[in-house]
């Protein structure tokens, strides 16, 4: 049995349609389980279950899940299971290449999660995802009004991920163990500047989709009115404002691991088409 937590996110939901297609018996944790809708066969099970980890062989873990609360209270309920195995989402925030500023909350949360793992006394794998392609989802309301991205750092580039490539990482080190002890840094394929991103969405939607720059006080502050905290969204901008000179890498990780090229942001775009219509 493979317990999948954040079962309904962005990475939750292919992985636990990647396992069920492998045959595999999944357990998958979400808040509202008469309102997931996951695939048949698949066990649905409530956040914070004192039996959730019963009978379960590895363990996916969204920090998503326990932001607040830490990991802890889930990794020693898991560890007296006797779960053999852990593979924690993570961030490449944590490598410390992309420059951030000192002591930020996203690679310090991150750091913190990895350790609580390591801690955990169960096999680990860390998959340290860099942005995800997802996020862009956040300007559809923007082109669904008129066609017009306004953000800022519109040169900056990202190498962002598909979600169903961490998705299928992750399947692989919950299936295998292969990956015990590895922490993979997972990317796109290519450094795209946000501007190229934009023009992907228009070219998969079959219309021209333009971005068009603010400054950053504006972007911060629309991001700050949607709810990201303060400190979050200084660390995005100062990444953003670095990124426009110093494209971030390009990690061989999820061909080495899954045996394929990892997903283009084209392809994301074309997969999503629906959501910016
Ligand atoms: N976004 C990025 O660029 C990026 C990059 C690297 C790493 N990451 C990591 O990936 C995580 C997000 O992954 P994701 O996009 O797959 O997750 P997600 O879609 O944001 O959330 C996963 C699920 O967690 C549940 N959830 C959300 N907030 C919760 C809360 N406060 N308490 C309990 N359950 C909650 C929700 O399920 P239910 O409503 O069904 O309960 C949600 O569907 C981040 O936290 C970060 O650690 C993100």
């Amino acid at each position: 049995m493979f317990l999948v937590t954040g079962a309904t996110g962005n990475v939750g939901r292919p992985l636990v349609a990647e396992l069920a297609a492998a045959g595999a018996k999944v357990r998958a944790l979400t808040r509202d389980p008469a309102a997931a809708r996951f695939p048949e066969g698949v066990e649905g099970a409530r956040t914070g279950d004192p039996a959730a980890t019963d009978g379960v062989e590895a363990l996916f873990l969204n920090a998503a899940v326990v932001w607040d609360g830490g990991a802890g209270p889930l990794l020693r309920q898991a560890r007296e299971s006797g779960v053999r195995r852990v593979v924690a989402l993570s961030s490449s925030s944590v490598t410390g290449t992309l420059d951030l500023p000192a002591d930020n909350p996203i690679s310090r949360h991150h750091h913190e999660l990895e350790a609580e793992v390591e801690a955990s006394g169960m096999e680990w794998t860390h998959l340290r995802a860099d942005a995800f392609a997802v996020n862009t989802r956040g300007w559809a309301p923007q082109i669904r009004e008129d066609g017009v991205v306004r953000d800022a750092y519109g040169w900056s580039r990202s190498v962002p991920v598909h979600e169903d490539d961490v998705a299928a990482v992750a399947a692989r080190a919950l299936l295998t163990g292969g990956l015990a002890g590895q922490a993979p840094v997972l990317t796109g394929p290519e450094a795209l500047t946000k501007a190229e991103q934009v023009r992907l969405i228009g070219e998969a939607l079959g219309r021209p989709v333009r971005f068009v720059e603010i400054p950053a006080a504006e972007a911060r502050a629309g991001m700050t009115s949607g709810g990201v905290p303060g400190e979050v969204a200084d660390t995005l901008l100062a990444l953003a404002a670095r990124c426009v000179d110093h494209a971030p890498e390009v990690s061989p990780d999820i061909e080495r691991i899954t045996g394929r090229p990892a997903r283009t942001y084209a392809r994301w775009a074309r997969d999503h088409a629906a959501d910016f219509r």
